[in-house]
């Protein structure tokens, strides 16, 4: 799949570790938009990759860009797990001077297909509200807004920051409670 002529997304592969991991170090670092925050451990980092390259639970899919200079290279990741039996969950990066170019959507509808095929029937996210590029991205593929958690995550630096709870329900079939 191409989100551009110059950009592959693909399922990741064990080869891709050090570069996603540089990849993660640049985002966390970045500090305001990840729940991580720096430093990142490399080595805990490369371990969790490779989790989700060999795990039949869990995917892992990069946008890897041809670069003619300095060979391809990983400049977008996203990772999706089963949060609860039946919803999967996200985690996403792509490198700041690779934004806007369509990566995070071909990411994300990697992400919905994973879902589907595992026959999932919803994927629940959070995000920090000042994140709109990442909000805009979640509701332009479908997801909603379903609340916000105030104050619930503690920061470094003492702050208690709010999550956007967002969710794209898959199955729209299936009887909602019927308790009166
Ligand atoms: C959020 C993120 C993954 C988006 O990736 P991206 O490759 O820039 O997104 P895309 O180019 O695919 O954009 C897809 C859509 O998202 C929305 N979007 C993207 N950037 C946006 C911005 N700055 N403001 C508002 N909406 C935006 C738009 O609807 C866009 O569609 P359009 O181009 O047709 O208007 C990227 O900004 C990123 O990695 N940020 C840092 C890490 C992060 O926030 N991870 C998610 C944590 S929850």
């Amino acid at each position: 799949m191409s989100a551009s002529e110059h950009i592959t997304v693909r399922p990741a592969l064990v080869g891709d570790a050090e570069a996603a991991v540089d990849l993660r170090v640049r985002v966390v670092d970045e500090g305001i938009w990840m729940g991580a925050e720096p430093p990142v451990d490399r080595v805990a980092a490369a371990a969790g990759f490779l989790d989700y390259v060999d795990s039949d639970d869990k995917g892992a899919f990069v946008a890897v860009a041809d670069d003619v200079v300095a060979g391809d290279t990983v400049v977008g990741a996203v990772f999706v797990s089963f949060a609860l039996p039946g919803v999967t969950t996200l985690g996403m990066n792509v490198d700041a001077a690779w934004r806007g170019r369509g990566i995070g959507r071909a990411l994300v509808d990697e992400v919905i297909a994973w879902s589907r095929a595992r026959e999932a029937h919803k994927i629940e996210l959070e995000v920090w509200p000042h994140n709109l590029a990442a909000i805009g991205l979640y509701e332009s593929t479908g997801f909603e807004r379903e609340g916000l958690r105030r104050r619930q995550y503690r920061r470094r630096n003492g702050e208690l920051w709010d999550a956007v709870v967002m969710g794209l329900v898959l199955d729209t079939e299936s009887p909602g409670c019927t308790v009166p």
